[in-house]
């Protein structure tokens, strides 16, 4: 479909960081996991209605882009001020979904950046985000566990490419802004999948503007192989002291949905806490 790789999404190396779990990044290299990913974040928008497939039919009630539109809604409420933030910044983005919903709410007008340090799902979100040329076949949920599965996607369905996106393989401190340079920062269901969830909050909150709006969620579903057991928390409000933020929007529970393959659907419910730096 003759789609171009902008200049906006150019590839910057990152390195190795301690904010990462080389656990999570093995975890993310499987092409199955990817194509749970996928289908949760995408299949509403690339998989069409006209031809559904059974399976994925499924996961009931309808489970693609459902996070990420319900997360959107609660930050465009939450957003304290009549104009829309010019700089966002979802960290940990995944393959873009959530900055796509942005973009349709008018968020980031300026700039729009998406952290990632997963290989597989950065280059996803060039090619969901930024116009980045692929085959037109989609990885899905597994048929088992084992086995990725495939579905055509027409091309046509694709976003158009987002000429203010700019997608980075880097992890949250180094992204390549200025510090205080963004008015709105998230990080979606990160903070349960890090060594260390006060320490990639506190490269998030570095990136912010002062009285800027940074936005946590998470199912806060802790594991030891991902986070050491002396960081777990079990409140969102236990990253954003009140000598530092003021929290003005929180939610307890966004359904955030998994299709692991065929015959397993997962549903977290992740807390939703939104602060302004003070
Ligand atoms: C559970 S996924 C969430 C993806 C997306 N935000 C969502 O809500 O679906 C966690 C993501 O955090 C990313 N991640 C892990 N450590 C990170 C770090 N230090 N900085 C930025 N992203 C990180 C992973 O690569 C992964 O894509």
């Amino acid at each position: 479909m003759g789609q171009h790789w902008p200049d906006n999404c150019r590839v910057e190396q990152g390195s190795d960081v301690s904010s990462v779990s080389p656990k999570v990044m093995e975890n993310y290299a499987s092409q199955a996991f990817l194509g749970s990913y996928l289908y949760t974040d995408w299949g509403d928008v690339v998989l069409p209605e006209a031809e559904p497939d059974p399976r994925l039919a499924r996961a009931e009630p309808p489970i693609a882009g459902r996070f990420a539109r319900a997360t959107a809604d609660l930050v465009t409420q939450w957003w304290p001020s009549a104009e829309p933030p010019a700089r966002v910044c979802d960290v940990g983005g995944g393959t873009g979904r959530f900055l796509y919903e942005m973009a349709r709410r008018g968020f980031g007008d300026e700039d729009r950046v998406l952290s990632e340090p997963a290989d597989l799902f950065n280059v996803w979100a060039r090619r969901m985000l930024c116009g980045e040329a692929f085959d037109g076949w989609l990885p899905t949920p597994p048929r088992d566990s084992e086995r990725p599965d495939f579905r055509r996607v027409n091309l046509a369905d694709v976003p158009k490419p987002d000429s203010k996106a700019t997608v980075y393989p880097v992890p949250a401190e180094q992204v390549p802004r200025p510090a205080g340079y963004f008015d709105l920062v998230t990080l979606l269901n990160v903070v349960d999948r890090v060594p260390d969830p006060r320490q990639v909050v506190s490269a998030a909150a570095r990136l912010l503007r002062q009285g800027g709006l940074l936005v946590i969620a998470s199912p806060l579903a802790y594991e030891s192989k991902y986070t050491d057991e002396a960081n777990w928390i079990s409140d969102l409000h236990e990253l954003v002291p009140t000598d530092e933020w003021s929290v003005i929007g929180e939610h307890e529970g966004v359904p955030y949905e998994f299709l692991y393959y065929d015959r397993h659907l997962t549903r977290y419910y992740s807390q939703v806490i939104a602060a302004t730096k003070r």
